[in-house]
């Protein structure tokens, strides 16, 4: 089978799942390709301002439908991963991720001193660090669904969850990251009706315009 189709399948396979299997869980294998799929996601300048916190304990799970509208796939998927983004890019972490450029690549000490200079000057011109890094948190959302739907792990995409409370939950509050989103995975429950509901899109022609 060719990959693209392979591809297809997998995207029209996935669907933002509304009652996951609470039996279900996903393997530590198959979590480590989802883990490296968070890790790998690019960011604007490398900056990866994100943190992505992963419940699996049950403990936790369970509060969380009360701070989520009520929804059940916090509670029943199998890793409940939480998008968290930076609230701020400062010079101390700018100068972090330089120094792990540098020593990565195993470069000069000053080889990236004008890459810097840059940076700080850039996000100093910036209304709000939050906005920029929660866009970039998007990108990571995107990437584990599309992993994971290769893997044949189901998801839920949850924006329907209180963010404050999440964070104190969490133990972020008072500290540079904030919860932006959050992605429940796992396996659908056989009794999930949304898994045949036909895909609603607009079509082709309308979306992707060919200039
Ligand atoms: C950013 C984002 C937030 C979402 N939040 C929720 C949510 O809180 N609960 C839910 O059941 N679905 C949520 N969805 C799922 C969407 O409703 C769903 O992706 C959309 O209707 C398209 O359907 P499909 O994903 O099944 O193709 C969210 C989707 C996205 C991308």
């Amino acid at each position: 089978m060719p990959l693209h189709s392979t591809l297809i399948e997998s995207l029209r396979w996935r669907y933002a799942t509304k009652r996951f299997d609470a039996s279900k869980k996903i393997d530590a294998e198959t979590w480590q390709q989802l883990q490296s799929s968070l890790v790998l996601t690019p960011s604007s300048y490398g900056l990866q301002p994100w943190k992505f916190l992963v419940i699996t304990d049950e403990a936790v799970k369970s509060q969380l439908p009360a701070i989520s509208w009520n929804q059940l796939q916090p509670k029943d998927c199998s890793h409940m991963v939480v998008f968290a983004a930076r609230k701020t890019v400062d010079e101390e972490y700018i100068n972090r991720f330089i120094q792990t450029v540098v020593s990565t690549r195993e470069l000069p000490a000053d080889a990236m001193n004008g890459y810097r200079d840059i940076l700080v000057a850039t996000t100093a011109k910036m209304e709000s660090h939050l906005d920029w890094n929660s866009r970039q948190v998007y990108i990571a959302l995107g990437q584990f669904m599309m992993a994971a739907a290769l893997l044949q792990v189901d998801t839920c995409p949850m924006e329907g969850i209180l963010p404050e409370k999440y964070d104190a939950l969490l133990g972020l509050t008072d500290t540079e990251y904030t919860t932006v989103v959050a992605c429940a995975a796992g396996y659908r429950h056989e009794a999930d009706q949304q898994a045949a509901a036909k895909k609603v899109r607009f079509s082709d022609n309308e979306l992707v315009v060919t200039i």
